[in-house]
């Protein structure tokens, strides 16, 4: 799940076990490290948290270059044999390796039919094996090389060799490493989280890619050649990545959501033609108006986002608009459209569904953008251009500030779109105006947490819940379920207001409590229809909507927010549904950053 590295002059285990401990929000059920010692290789591993790790460190665990990781089981049950780094039979190769070998179960067998003892349960433990067989006759790399090409699946590695103390080896295929560039020393990470505190350069591997990490330097390579790579600047820094007095980050990152909308809305706004600058689109409005479809893939809550934006563009646009998970859209044999402008949504940007449909768009000649958060990321640089989202590192496992600055990243780019064909310059000022408007009206939900909290308390008690909501509306009723699904383990489902009638009605009684969401819009009337039909029933409501609404029933709890243009408004109603999965989350004492079962970024198939 998280691999580090360090080769340098300082004793490598302290900044070993330092990364590890900025990893740990990825989840994980074990922890190891291995140094390379003056003659042998030390290992140390265990299914502990890194702060045992730590704690239980032997005396003499010296050694300047090294490996470390956290493990989240796939082959095998968590236990201090399956931790990872794996070693050779011999002792002399350490690995350690994030993704899956799906042909483990043929390789192991054939190295048991050679007479080598497996240790472990894992899938890693072969590379081990094959690594150090064949760097016997050859140098480190080559036989990374040799071990690498007889497996199938997905990998990022680190490798030590007792034989070379002077370096670490890396590999890339379908899951991310990513070398930290140091003054005379060189750090490796799978995520840029363990990297931050040392350097602000890295270089990301691209699949098919090899490094070498000396104390004085880098090489990259492929099986043909050697590569040549251009460091990024990573603009997050080490305090980015604490809690900043709150008691869990999902907290800190709703608090920070102002601020995040105002970084990604910084230096686009054009008020001068009433449009938005999106220059990391690569795209010139000719280009951008010859596209009559867009088609936006993302993967859980960026996926609802994507239907939110389709409709945002659709409407605004009036452009034909639809979003995918991208998890269905790789698996289909989907029809590729020479004028359809693809768009790839994604916090992380290491989101393998994603990061797959991106590439067999681009294998099929199609045209794809991403809205992504993390700069330089996989699907970041496979995307033809993007919107960067800026919405700074997202520790918590449940999506918040980057989901709202995906929101209002659909929202320029839709506007983009639509002031290049026939949007009024006066349609542009109304959006624009507010967009500006956000930050201060985020503020003001935000605010109003202690009420959130109370009708969190109450939903929480239930086992079972409706979200409803109407066109705009609906997107934000599947991401507020997704949401208390997520963290409360309460089970939620999100219908179309419009569709209750058609079947969840059947459900709906004194047990079954709907969260509504009802903007003050065009289709209020419909809505407060379907408040009704709720109430006549006595299904409990909580309805989501804005201050002066007449609702014609009397919910159980009224949630206001601040008044947005109707498009824009489906962002400011997420808000409020953030913080009741948060409360609902708390009152049930689970832990709210590390969801079970669930990982910030799936990086594998
Ligand atoms: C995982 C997370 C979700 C997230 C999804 C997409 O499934 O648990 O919370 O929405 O991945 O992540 P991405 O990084 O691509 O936005």
């Amino acid at each position: 799940c998280g691999i580090v590295g360090y080769v340098g002059a300082k004793p490598a285990a302290p900044i070993l076990v330092d990364g590890l401990a900025r990893l740990e929000y990825r989840g994980y059920d074990s922890a190891g490290v291995a140094v390379l010692g003056p003659s042998e290789i030390r290992l140390h591993r265990d299914a502990v948290r890194v702060r045992e790790l730590e704690a239980g460190l032997p005396k003499r665990f010296g050694g300047k270059t090294g490996i470390g990781h956290t493990r989240w089981a796939t082959h095998g049950v968590p236990s201090q044999r399956n931790a990872h780094p794996q070693l050779s039979a011999d002792g002399r190769v350490a690995v350690v390796h994030n993704g899956i070998i799906d042909n483990a179960a043929q390789l192991r067998a054939e190295l048991q039919a050679d007479g080598v003892e497996l240790t472990s349960d894992t899938d890693t433990e072969v590379l081990a094996h094959l690594i150090a067989r064949a760097s016997e006759e050859t140098t480190l790399e080559q036989a990374v090389l040799t071990a690498l090409d007889r497996v199938e699946g997905t990998y990022g590695i680190a490798v030590l060799d007792q034989a070379h103390p002077d370096r670490i080896v890396v590999a890339r295929n379908g899951s991310p490493i990513i070398l930290g560039l140091g003054d005379r020393e060189m750090h490796v990470a799978s995520d840029t989280a363990a990297l931050v505190r040392y350097t602000k350069q890295v270089v990301h591997l691209d699949d098919g890619e090899l490094a070498t990490l000396r104390a004085d330097g880098y090489q990259t390579f492929t099986r043909d050649a050697r590569t040549t790579k251009t460091a990024v600047t990573v603009d997050w820094d080490a305090s980015d990545y604490g809690t900043d007095g709150h008691e869990h980050f999902m907290h800190k990152e709703i608090a920070e959501q102002p601020d995040a909308v105002r970084r990604i809305l910084k230096g686009r706004l054009d008020e001068r033609f009433h449009t938005v600058r999106l220059g990391g689109l690569e795209m010139d409005a000719r280009e951008l108006r010859e596209f009559r479809r867009v088609k936006i893939l993302g993967c859980g809550s960026a996926y609802y986002a994507g239907q939110a934006g389709a409709q945002f563009i659709e409407e605004i646009a009036r452009i034909p608009a639809d979003a995918e998970p991208a998890s269905e859209f790789r698996y289909r044999n989907p029809v590729i459209e020479k004028d359809t402008l693809y768009v790839a949504v994604s916090q992380s940007g290491e989101t393998y569904d994603t990061l797959v449909a991106v590439q067999e768009l681009k294998r099929k000649g199609g045209r794809v953008i991403g809205l992504v958060n993390a700069v330089g990321s996989s699907i970041a640089r496979e995307c033809d251009g993007g919107v960067y989202l800026h919405a700074g590192p997202e520790i918590a496992v449940a999506s918040t500030k980057a989901l709202t600055n995906m929101l209002v990243g659909f929202a320029l780019l839709g506007l983009h779109l639509g002031r290049i064909r026939d949007v009024s310059p006066a349609d542009g000022r109304r959006l624009i105006q507010a967009l500006q408007r956000l930050p201060e009206q985020i503020e003001a939900i935000v605010g109003e947490e202690e009420h959130l909290a109370a009708v969190a308390k109450e939903l929480a008690a239930a086992s079972s819940l409706f979200f409803v909501g109407r066109t705009r509306g609906f997107p934000v009723a599947r991401e507020g379920a997704q949401k208390l699904k997520e963290i409360s383990y309460r089970h939620a489902e999100a219908y179309q207001t419009s569709e209750l009638k058609h079947g969840p009605l059947a459900l709906v009684g004194p047990e079954l409590p709907t969260v509504a969401i009802v903007p003050d819009d065009e289709l209020l009337e419909r809505n407060l229809g379907a408040l009704q039909e709720i109430t006549a029933r006595s299904g409990p409501l909580t309805v989501v909507t804005h201050d002066g609404v007449d609702l014609g029933v009397e919910p159980a709890h009224v949630i206001t927010v601040p008044k947005s243009e109707p498009e824009l408004d489906p962002l400011l109603l997420t808000i409020p549904l953030q913080l009741l999965a948060y409360h609902a989350a708390l009152t049930l004492g689970h832990d709210v950053d590390k969801p079970r079962n669930l990982a910030k970024s799936v990086t594998v198939e």
